[in-house]
């Protein structure tokens, strides 16, 4: 199919190495205003940039902070004399999709205008440092990062599962186990032929004295997103306290100000 879109789209792949070349201005303003104009709930988001490379794991010459913000709509409020009583999990729910929406719109209008990106998912966990160094008012929370500049690498697309274990029509089928094995086989194959894991020197160490029995050769998607998700941050008091340090309240009603 020839359109330049889908392209775009398909052709996405998360850019880890970047030139020295700086972006010019008007491209920034450019992808950030093609990301405002993502579908939004109530535009609950703020977007910060930083432009000192050191401060990036990949050393790129644009550092974006996506945050939920509703500090400033409750600006807004104040003005029509209307006081916020909807609980903070509905709007932080409904502020995610906000900002990842408007995120996703960078991405891609950057790519289409010649810039790699690549997300940095640890912000929930620096929230507190973020907000200070930004000076961060209440009721902002930095969501995710997203870095972006010329790419230094061209790796091809990475897999993603089979289109039938992600698009159901009007009845969920559970997947029996053959479907289950050709996804995670998708999945493991396409990482392996790039190297990918290798590449990135990404695996994750087994805890509890788990006997480590891959090596790059067979560990993929597959055994990493396991290992993630088998190991780390069971306990959601460290986000919450995160949340809270941002005036955010999701097990319980917001206090008063
Ligand atoms: C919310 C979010 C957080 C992410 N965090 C990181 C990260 O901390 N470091 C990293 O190298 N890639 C990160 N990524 C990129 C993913 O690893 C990448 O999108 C995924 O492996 C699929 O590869 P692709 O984007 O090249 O298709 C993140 C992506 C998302 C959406």
């Amino acid at each position: 199919m020839e359109n330049p879109v889908i392209e775009t789209m398909l052709n996405h792949k998360s850019i880890r190495k970047y030139t020295d070349q700086t972006p010019p201005e008007h491209l920034v303003r450019t992808i950030v205003r093609a990301g405002q104009q993502a579908p939004f709930v109530s535009q609950l988001y703020s977007v910060l940039l930083s432009r000192n490379r050191e401060k990036n794991l990949w050393k790129a010459p644009l550092l974006f902070t996506i945050c939920v913000d509703t500090y400033k709509f409750e600006l807004i409020m104040a003005e029509r004399g209307w006081r916020l009583v909807t609980n903070d999990l509905a709007l932080l729910i409904f502020g995610i999709q906000d900002a990842a929406l408007m995120a996703e719109n960078m991405v891609v209008a950057g790519r289409s205008l010649g810039l790699g990106s690549c997300f940095l998912g640890s912000a929930i966990y620096r929230s507190d440092k973020i907000a200070q160094e930004y000076r961060l008012p209440k009721r902002v929370f930095p969501l995710v990062q997203l870095v972006m500049g010329y790419a230094a690498e061209d790796p091809p697309p990475r897999p993603r599962y089979p289109l039938d274990y992600t698009l159901y029509e009007n009845e969920y089928l559970k997947p029996d186990r053959q479907r289950v094995l050709e996804a995670m086989k998708q999945m493991d194959d396409g990482y392996l032929v790039q190297d990918y894991y290798r590449n990135l020197s990404a695996k994750i160490e087994l805890e509890d004295n788990r006997v480590e029995t891959y090596t790059y050769e067979n560990y993929s998607w597959t055994e990493h997103i396991c290992r993630k998700w088998g190991q780390w941050d069971p306990d959601p008091e460290n986000l919450a306290k995160q949340l809270e340090k941002q005036g955010f309240f999701i097990n319980r009603k917001r206090p008063r100000q």
